[in-house]
């Protein structure tokens, strides 16, 4: 079967109502924090991606069983040191930078050395960024030119608690460091640039010995060893803003559109698309808002603006849409004047390195633009309209290079192959089904 998309065809306006399918890091740390509690645990929505189920598969290599049917998974935990498991066991993150660095720090105590490793896209990661602070726990680690996978983790059964300074703003080092610190005797204190906090939210859920203080520029926090067991955790997982993101993006770009996306996760640290689309204009509206288990849901309004404005976007935006600038940059590319966005470099530390396939993508439509170090500069056209034909290849099957793809070519027109379609399971399979119902 072909593996490529083609798209010759723009959408026309719409007003439809969609649910999309479960927040993925929520699903992932599910799974993490399932396996440490003592009992059954079950999840609702949660994320059926190759992402979540590389997870389900590593806690099942340590031991942990669990059950997938159709509406519900179940997880058997057997406690926070219930992990059983041989020497030499080889655990595969797949595509997922959170899986493999956060299960790192649920391994610190590990008897036998494991070995971790990823596809082609994250072996090309950096994963010293969390062999550092774990080493100082008292873990050992062997990596592939000292920073790559696959690694190698040996544990230690006398680990001491750190004092930690994360300073690029990953929740995935912060939240590793956390699993940790749950197994150090004493307290680890991290202070850690704002970031997604899921985790944190959990720990505190679940009763876990967790203190958090709000700075201005980041968050302290100190965890202390688990003493007590992890009771098992129930879970309806709301749908991901990320996954949200091409959708809210192609109600902007359509004009005369509206569009309804139902029970999406608004926690705080997860919208900065929001912010930052509302600044160019665009009327986006939160509701039926409510709480749940720490989290924010809510069901979130969009209406394409007449004009979209163009924006110095501020930095402190970043961190709340890391995983969201390559469908920003379409904003951009239609607003009227020049947008500017700093501070990214960490956007080419993801599956792909973003920056540049954000600024390949622009240069493939014809939008200028113009990368300097960690900042792009964005020449809008509010009539842009395309005409040519776009390839889109070799991207190392980053989901969001293909889905941020698809969105460009619904929305300027032009001719689109757009390979490596199978892409899209890793955080996302239902996209494109998602994409039909906007034909009808
Ligand atoms: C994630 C954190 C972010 C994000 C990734 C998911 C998480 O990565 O880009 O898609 O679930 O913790 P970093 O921690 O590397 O910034």
């Amino acid at each position: 079967m072909s593996n490529h998309l083609i798209i010759k065809k723009r959408l026309k306006k719409f007003k439809k109502k969609i649910n999309v399918s479960g927040d993925k890091s929520i699903s992932i740390r599910w799974v993490l924090f399932s396996s440490l509690a003592k009992g059954v645990s079950k999840a609702k929505n949660l994320l059926m991606s190759e992402d979540v189920l590389a997870a389900l598969n590593a806690i099942r290599k340590l031991g942990i069983k669990s059950k997938l049917n159709k509406n519900e998974c179940k997880i058997y935990g057997k406690g926070i040191y219930g992990y059983k498991y041989k020497s030499n066991i080889t655990i595969d993150a797949k595509n997922s930078g959170t899986l493999g660095r956060l299960i790192l720090g649920l391994l610190i105590n590990s008897p036998h050395k494991i070995k971790l490793i990823g596809d082609k896209s994250l072996s090309k990661r950096d994963f010293k960024r969390i062999s550092d602070p774990l080493s100082k726990f008292g873990a050992k680690f062997k990596l592939k030119n000292a920073k790559k996978l696959p690694l190698t983790i040996s544990g230690s059964s006398n680990l001491n608690p750190i004092n930690y300074f994360e300073n690029r703003g990953s929740a995935q080092c912060k939240s590793s460091v956390i699993f940790a610190g749950m197994r150090a005797e004493g307290e680890t204190i991290i202070n850690a640039k704002k970031s997604r906090n899921h985790t944190e939210l959990l720990c505190k859920y679940l009763n876990l010995p967790i203190k958090i203080k709000s700075k201005k520029k980041v968050d302290e926090i100190r965890i202390k060893k688990i003493k007590k067991n992890i009771k098992s955790l129930n879970y309806n997982i709301p749908s991901d803003m990320s996954s949200s993101a091409f959708f809210i993006v192609l109600t902007t770009l359509i004009k005369n559109s509206v569009l309804t996306i139902k029970n999406v996760n608004i926690n705080n640290s997860r919208i900065g698309i929001i912010h930052i689309l509302k600044k160019m204009g665009v009327k986006i509206k939160f509701k039926n808002k409510r709480d749940y288990k720490g989290e924010k849901i809510a069901n979130i309004i969009i209406e394409s603006p007449n004009v979209i404005k163009a924006i110095n976007c501020p930095i402190k935006y970043n961190s709340g849409a890391i995983d969201e600038f390559l469908v920003i940059f379409l904003v951009a590319a239609k607003a009227k004047g020049v947008s500017y966005f700093k501070g990214l470099s960490e956007l080419n530390q993801k599956e792909s390195p973003r920056l540049k396939w954000g600024s390949k993508i622009l240069s493939k439509m014809g939008v200028k633009n113009i990368v300097t170090g960690d900042s792009i500069k964005i020449y809008g056209n509010p009539n842009l309209n395309l005409e040519k034909k776009i390839i889109i290849k070799n991207y190392l099957k980053d989901h969001r290079v293909f889905m941020t793809s698809v969105i460009a070519a619904l929305s300027f027109g032009g001719i689109w192959k757009i390979e490596d379609k199978d892409s899209i399971k890793t955080s996302f399979p239902n996209f494109l089904n998602i994409i039909e119902e906007f034909k009808k």
